[in-house]
Protein backbone atom coordinates (compact mmCIF):
# COMPACT_ATOMS: atom_id res chain seq x y z
CA UNK A 1 0.00 0.00 0.00
CA UNK A 2 1.56 3.51 -0.84
CA UNK A 3 2.47 5.44 1.85
CA UNK A 4 0.95 8.76 2.84
CA UNK A 5 3.65 10.07 4.61
CA UNK A 6 7.77 9.39 4.54
CA UNK A 7 10.35 10.70 6.55
CA UNK A 8 14.01 9.30 6.83
CA UNK A 9 13.61 6.44 9.00
CA UNK A 10 9.41 5.67 9.02
CA UNK A 11 6.59 5.30 6.34
CA UNK A 12 2.82 6.25 7.56
CA UNK A 13 0.04 4.06 5.66
CA UNK A 14 -3.76 3.10 6.17
CA UNK A 15 -4.41 0.30 8.74
CA UNK A 16 -4.90 -3.16 7.23
CA UNK A 17 -7.22 -5.52 9.60
CA UNK A 18 -3.50 -7.81 8.70
CA UNK A 19 -2.06 -5.19 10.90
CA UNK A 20 -3.53 -7.02 14.18
CA UNK A 21 -0.88 -9.10 15.27
CA UNK A 22 2.21 -6.40 15.35
CA UNK A 23 -0.45 -3.96 16.42
CA UNK A 24 -1.52 -6.16 19.46
CA UNK A 25 2.27 -5.84 20.34
CA UNK A 26 2.10 -2.39 20.83
CA UNK A 27 -1.52 -1.44 22.44
CA UNK A 28 -1.98 -4.48 24.18
CA UNK A 29 1.11 -3.61 26.50
CA UNK A 30 0.25 -2.39 29.53
CA UNK A 31 3.64 -0.36 29.96
CA UNK A 32 2.62 1.80 26.53
CA UNK A 33 -0.94 1.85 27.53
CA UNK A 34 -0.11 3.00 31.54
CA UNK A 35 -1.84 6.58 30.40
CA UNK A 36 -4.50 4.88 28.98
CA UNK A 37 -7.93 3.40 31.15
CA UNK A 38 -6.28 -0.31 29.89
CA UNK A 39 -4.52 -2.04 27.57
CA UNK A 40 -6.82 -2.94 24.24
CA UNK A 41 -7.15 -7.20 23.75
CA UNK A 42 -7.97 -8.93 20.19
CA UNK A 43 -10.85 -6.96 20.02
CA UNK A 44 -10.19 -3.60 21.18
CA UNK A 45 -7.27 -4.00 18.31
CA UNK A 46 -9.82 -4.94 15.62
CA UNK A 47 -11.63 -1.98 16.42
CA UNK A 48 -8.58 0.45 16.42
CA UNK A 49 -8.09 -0.46 13.07
CA UNK A 50 -11.70 -0.69 12.10
CA UNK A 51 -12.46 2.94 13.50
CA UNK A 52 -9.51 3.96 11.78
CA UNK A 53 -10.41 2.99 8.19
CA UNK A 54 -13.81 4.47 8.60
CA UNK A 55 -11.56 7.86 9.37
CA UNK A 56 -9.95 7.28 6.43
CA UNK A 57 -13.37 7.13 4.87
CA UNK A 58 -14.81 10.03 6.55
CA UNK A 59 -11.91 12.53 7.05
CA UNK A 60 -9.69 11.30 4.56
CA UNK A 61 -7.05 10.69 7.54
CA UNK A 62 -6.69 8.92 10.73
CA UNK A 63 -4.17 7.39 12.73
CA UNK A 64 -1.78 5.80 10.11
CA UNK A 65 0.18 2.66 10.65
CA UNK A 66 4.07 3.81 11.35
CA UNK A 67 6.21 1.13 9.32
CA UNK A 68 10.23 0.66 9.98
CA UNK A 69 11.76 1.52 6.55
CA UNK A 70 14.58 -0.44 8.06
CA UNK A 71 13.16 -3.37 9.17
CA UNK A 72 9.85 -3.51 6.82
CA UNK A 73 7.65 -3.69 10.49
CA UNK A 74 4.59 -2.34 11.65
CA UNK A 75 6.33 -0.26 14.72
CA UNK A 76 3.70 1.94 15.93
CA UNK A 77 1.05 4.08 14.55
CA UNK A 78 1.01 8.22 14.30
CA UNK A 79 -1.30 10.34 12.49
CA UNK A 80 -4.17 13.28 12.62
CA UNK A 81 -7.66 12.45 13.91
CA UNK A 82 -10.70 14.60 14.80
CA UNK A 83 -11.54 15.49 18.63
CA UNK A 84 -14.27 17.26 20.12
CA UNK A 85 -12.62 19.35 22.96
CA UNK A 86 -14.84 21.77 24.72
CA UNK A 87 -17.29 21.11 22.57
CA UNK A 88 -14.84 22.61 19.28
CA UNK A 89 -13.68 19.98 16.99
CA UNK A 90 -9.19 20.09 16.80
CA UNK A 91 -7.13 17.97 14.82
CA UNK A 92 -5.22 16.00 17.06
CA UNK A 93 -1.71 14.79 16.09
CA UNK A 94 -1.48 11.00 17.82
CA UNK A 95 1.47 8.56 18.38
CA UNK A 96 2.00 5.29 19.95
CA UNK A 97 5.52 3.14 19.40
CA UNK A 98 6.81 -0.58 20.29
CA UNK A 99 8.38 -0.05 23.53
CA UNK A 100 11.85 -1.67 22.73
CA UNK A 101 11.83 1.62 20.14
CA UNK A 102 11.59 4.26 22.58
CA UNK A 103 13.82 7.19 23.41
CA UNK A 104 15.42 6.93 19.48
CA UNK A 105 13.60 9.95 18.53
CA UNK A 106 10.80 7.98 16.36
CA UNK A 107 7.68 8.96 17.85
CA UNK A 108 8.91 12.71 17.50
CA UNK A 109 10.10 12.11 13.99
CA UNK A 110 6.47 10.87 12.76
CA UNK A 111 4.63 13.95 14.80
CA UNK A 112 6.71 16.49 13.27
CA UNK A 113 5.68 14.86 9.27
CA UNK A 114 1.67 14.59 11.14
CA UNK A 115 2.30 18.44 11.56
CA UNK A 116 3.69 19.43 8.44
CA UNK A 117 1.03 17.11 6.68
CA UNK A 118 -2.03 18.58 8.82
CA UNK A 119 -1.04 22.57 7.77
CA UNK A 120 0.38 21.76 4.31
CA UNK A 121 -2.67 19.33 3.26
CA UNK A 122 -5.51 19.31 5.56
CA UNK A 123 -5.11 23.14 6.09
CA UNK A 124 -5.87 22.67 9.62
CA UNK A 125 -5.14 26.31 11.91
CA UNK A 126 -4.01 24.71 14.71
CA UNK A 127 -2.92 21.17 15.76
CA UNK A 128 -3.39 19.96 19.16
CA UNK A 129 -1.89 17.31 21.56
CA UNK A 130 -4.47 16.03 24.49
CA UNK A 131 -1.41 14.32 26.97
CA UNK A 132 -2.37 13.01 30.43
CA UNK A 133 -0.36 15.76 32.74
CA UNK A 134 1.87 12.86 33.86
CA UNK A 135 2.48 11.62 30.60
CA UNK A 136 5.79 13.04 30.23
CA UNK A 137 7.54 11.51 26.88
CA UNK A 138 4.60 12.45 25.11
CA UNK A 139 4.41 15.46 26.35
CA UNK A 140 8.17 15.68 25.19
CA UNK A 141 7.40 14.55 21.84
CA UNK A 142 4.51 17.75 21.64
CA UNK A 143 7.62 20.21 22.90
CA UNK A 144 9.86 18.81 20.05
CA UNK A 145 7.71 19.37 17.24
CA UNK A 146 6.75 23.15 18.74
CA UNK A 147 3.60 22.68 20.25
CA UNK A 148 2.84 24.74 23.82
CA UNK A 149 0.02 23.95 26.75
CA UNK A 150 -2.56 25.67 25.86
CA UNK A 151 -5.23 24.59 28.41
CA UNK A 152 -6.02 21.80 30.33
CA UNK A 153 -9.71 20.01 30.44
CA UNK A 154 -11.03 17.19 31.40
CA UNK A 155 -11.51 14.89 28.62
CA UNK A 156 -13.27 11.21 28.89
CA UNK A 157 -13.74 11.62 32.65
CA UNK A 158 -9.68 12.49 33.53
CA UNK A 159 -7.59 15.48 33.61
CA UNK A 160 -5.53 16.11 29.82
CA UNK A 161 -3.32 18.98 28.57
CA UNK A 162 -3.88 20.24 25.37
CA UNK A 163 -0.86 21.51 23.73
CA UNK A 164 -1.31 23.03 20.32
CA UNK A 165 1.03 24.44 17.43
CA UNK A 166 -1.25 27.02 15.37
CA UNK A 167 -0.21 27.58 11.43
CA UNK A 168 1.73 30.53 11.81
CA UNK A 169 4.51 29.39 14.51
CA UNK A 170 5.33 26.43 12.76
C1 LIG B 1 5.14 8.93 23.78
C2 LIG B 1 5.99 8.00 22.89
C3 LIG B 1 5.27 7.76 21.57
C4 LIG B 1 7.33 8.68 22.67
O1 LIG B 1 8.05 7.91 21.70
P1 LIG B 1 9.63 8.03 21.50
O2 LIG B 1 9.94 7.66 20.09
O3 LIG B 1 10.32 7.33 22.59
O4 LIG B 1 9.84 9.60 21.67
P2 LIG B 1 11.15 10.35 21.22
O5 LIG B 1 12.31 9.41 21.14
O6 LIG B 1 10.79 11.14 20.00
O7 LIG B 1 11.46 11.24 22.45
C5 LIG B 1 10.64 12.24 22.96
C6 LIG B 1 11.13 12.60 24.33
O8 LIG B 1 10.65 11.65 25.29
C7 LIG B 1 11.74 11.19 26.07
N1 LIG B 1 11.45 9.83 26.48
C8 LIG B 1 11.32 8.75 25.69
N2 LIG B 1 11.05 7.68 26.45
C9 LIG B 1 11.01 8.11 27.72
C10 LIG B 1 10.75 7.49 28.97
N3 LIG B 1 10.47 6.18 29.04
N4 LIG B 1 10.78 8.24 30.09
C11 LIG B 1 11.05 9.56 30.04
N5 LIG B 1 11.28 10.22 28.87
C12 LIG B 1 11.27 9.49 27.75
C13 LIG B 1 12.92 11.30 25.15
O9 LIG B 1 14.13 11.30 25.88
C14 LIG B 1 12.63 12.63 24.51
O10 LIG B 1 12.86 13.69 25.40
P3 LIG B 1 14.05 14.74 25.16
O11 LIG B 1 13.62 15.56 24.00
O12 LIG B 1 14.06 15.49 26.45
O13 LIG B 1 15.27 13.93 24.91
C15 LIG B 1 6.22 6.63 23.57
O14 LIG B 1 6.76 6.86 24.84
C16 LIG B 1 4.95 5.82 23.71
O15 LIG B 1 4.58 5.06 22.83
N6 LIG B 1 4.26 5.97 24.86
C17 LIG B 1 3.03 5.25 25.12
C18 LIG B 1 1.87 5.72 24.27
C19 LIG B 1 1.50 7.16 24.58
O16 LIG B 1 1.46 7.55 25.74
N7 LIG B 1 1.23 7.92 23.51
C20 LIG B 1 0.88 9.30 23.63
C21 LIG B 1 -0.51 9.47 24.08
S1 LIG B 1 -0.89 11.21 24.37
Amino acid sequence: MAPVIETDRLLLRQFVVEDSLPLARILSDPETMRFYPAPLDDSGVLDWITRNQTRYQKDGHGLWAMVSKTTGELVGDSGLIRQEVDGNVEIEIGYHLRRDLWAKGLASEAARACRDYGFAQLKANRLISLIRPENLPSRRVAERIGMVLWKQVMWRGLPHDVFDVVRSAA
